[in-house]
């Protein structure tokens, strides 16, 4: 059985970017139905009690798409949690080397990144990935899809689905994106290079 993981931050501690409330329906509501669903879709099955990424692999491959799209999202989910932090964070070191190899500088990685994230059509994920050679990439996913089916490494996400800023921002998903700059876990996508 999977478990919805708390959230690692309180749920008021970034009202710019997602309130309480946002966060009551985006992790309570939606995330915890994602585990749900999946629990019931792999009960009884040889899927029980294997890993996420494992589950999420097999079910890709077997075209299970009622297993792949709840596992996947909850994977998706937890990372998203996990890309978050409530105060503004320095760079790290590594990171910021690797952006500027691979995208010039920070300024134009953030761009790249924003007209993805506001670019994407209807609902999907973006993702900035290590690539098997080290290289780093800006991935756009729609619904359900992540980077693990592709072998890339996800070192960051932004939920772009409706659901993620509809309550805090109604449609205009570009504000939503812009706060995002405020709230990112730097440290862990340091920890991630590593
Ligand atoms: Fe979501």
């Amino acid at each position: 059985m999977f478990e919805l993981p708390n959230l690692p931050f309180a749920k008021d501690s970034m009202p710019d970017f997602c309130t309480a409330e946002g966060f009551d329906y985006h992790h309570g509501k939606h995330h915890a139905a994602y585990v749900n669903k999946l629990n019931a879709a792999i009960e009884g099955t040889d899927y029980v009690g294997k890993d996420l990424e494992e589950v999420i692999k097999t079910s890709n491959s077997e075209k299970n798409m009622a297993v792949f799209n709840n596992s996947a999202q909850h994977f998706n989910h937890s990372f998203f949690w996990e890309s978050l932090s409530p105060e503004s964070q320095a760079i790290g070191g590594k990171t910021l080397t690797k952006i500027a190899e691979n995208f010039e500088s920070l300024e134009n990685f953030k761009e790249k990144f924003t007209t993805a994230a506001t670019s994407l059509f209807g609902s999907g994920w973006t993702w900035l990935v290590e690539t098997s050679d080290g290289k780093l990439e800006i991935l756009q996913t729609s619904n359900a899809n992540t980077p693990l089916t592709e072998g890339k490494k996800p070192l960051l996400t932004l939920d772009v689905w409706e659901h993620a800023y509809y309550i805090d921002f109604r449609n205009a998903r570009p504000d939503f994106v812009a706060k995002f700059w405020n709230h990112v876990n730097w440290k862990m996508v340091e920890e991630r290079l590593k």
